[in-house]
Parts: structure tokens; C-alpha cells; sequence
């Protein structure tokens, strides 16, 4: 029986760590993707890596249940190897519960990965499926897409001192002046 795991939320610091490649391909690992799979699904997502579950390998599940079927998809060390456009979506993420953002992908990749046995495989991925494979994979590198959004952020904020900065250098108003 497939068991439900806990969920790691940000800022745990282990979602920010680079998860390691499995080499192990044993039944354990069939074991530990069936677990995640029932996490996914039992908190309403269409992806996972198991860093979101503090298990820091390269392991990915999705499933984006559209029509409201299931079909899962498992991914091992997978690995982008082609990407082509770009495509903007609002992302939400089981690690930064009740926050959504608009991030910029590709809106085309091909991937390569292992299957639950080892063996390597090749898929190309588009739109949503695209969308939520990079999200995964950035999982597995300890990127969330809030790391995304606060690099943004920041360069707000830098422009926004630029401008405050610039507002000081001004010369400063006369305190005598009476009216
Ligand atoms: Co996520």
C-alpha cells in the first residue's frame, strides 16, 4: 500500500539543496514513486519531485489529469536537452502553499530521462506538460519558482532605490524659505 508523504514547505532550506542522481533502480524506487504519486494526489497537484518530500534524488512524478483521468508519468534523471518558445502561465507550487505567480518557460522541450527500470528514454513535452516538467526539474536543482520571482523583485526594488538614490542627490530644499 502506497503511503502519503510529508510535505516540505518553504523556506526549508532543503527545498534550496541539488538533489542527487539515482543509481539505485530497485523496487524501492518503484515503492517510493507509488508513495509520491498518492501525496500529488491526495493534495490536488499534477507534479512532484521528491525534494518535496525531503528526499533529495532526482525523481519526478506528474500527472496533469486532464478530463479527469489519470495518467501517471514517472521520470528518473531526466534531463533537458532541447527547448524551443516561450510561454507565461501562473504557477502554483505544493512547497509555497496559497501563492501563485506568472513565470516565463519554454514552451517546447525534449527530455531525457530513465524509466523505473533504467532505461533511458526520450520525450518531448509541450504547453502545460512543458510547463510543469521545468517546474520539476527545478525542483530537483533547488530552484522554486519564488527564487524566480524574487530575482524579479529585487530588480524592482534595485531600480526602485536607483530612484530614491537619485531623489537624495537633489539639491536639498532651503528650510529658510517663508511663505
Ligand atoms: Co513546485
Amino acid at each position: 500500500m502506497a503511503k502519503t508523504l510529508k510535505l516540505y514547505t518553504y523556506p526549508d532550506p532543503l527545498l534550496n539543496e541539488i538533489s542527487e542522481t539515482v543509481v539505485d533502480f530497485s523496487n524501492d524506487l518503484k515503492k517510493f514513486t507509488e508513495d509520491m504519486l498518492k501525496t500529488m494526489y491526495e493534495n490536488n497537484g499534477i507534479g512532484l519531485a521528491a525534494p518535496q518530500v525531503g528526499i533529495l534524488k532526482r525523481v519526478i512524478v506528474i500527472d496533469l489529469q486532464e478530463d479527469g483521468k489519470r495518467e501517471p508519468f514517472v521520470f528518473i534523471n531526466p534531463e533537458i536537452i532541447e527547448k524551443s518558445g516561450t510561454i507565461t502561465f501562473e504557477e502554483g507550487c505544493l512547497s509555497v502553499p496559497q501563492y501563485r505567480e506568472i513565470v516565463k518557460r519554454s514552451e517546447n522541450i525534449t527530455v531525457k530521462y530513465q524509466d523505473l527500470s533504467g532505461e533511458e528514454k526520450v520525450i518531448n513535452a509541450t504547453k502545460l506538460f512543458a510547463i510543469c516538467l521545468q517546474h520539476e526539474i527545478d525542483h530537483l536543482n533547488g530552484i522554486l519558482f519564488v527564487d524566480k520571482i524574487s530575482q524579479l523583485k529585487k530588480s524592482f526594488l534595485k531600480n526602485g532605490l536607483k530612484r530614491i538614490v537619485k531623489i537624495r542627490k537633489a539639491p536639498p530644499i532651503p528650510q529658510n524659505l517663508v511663505y
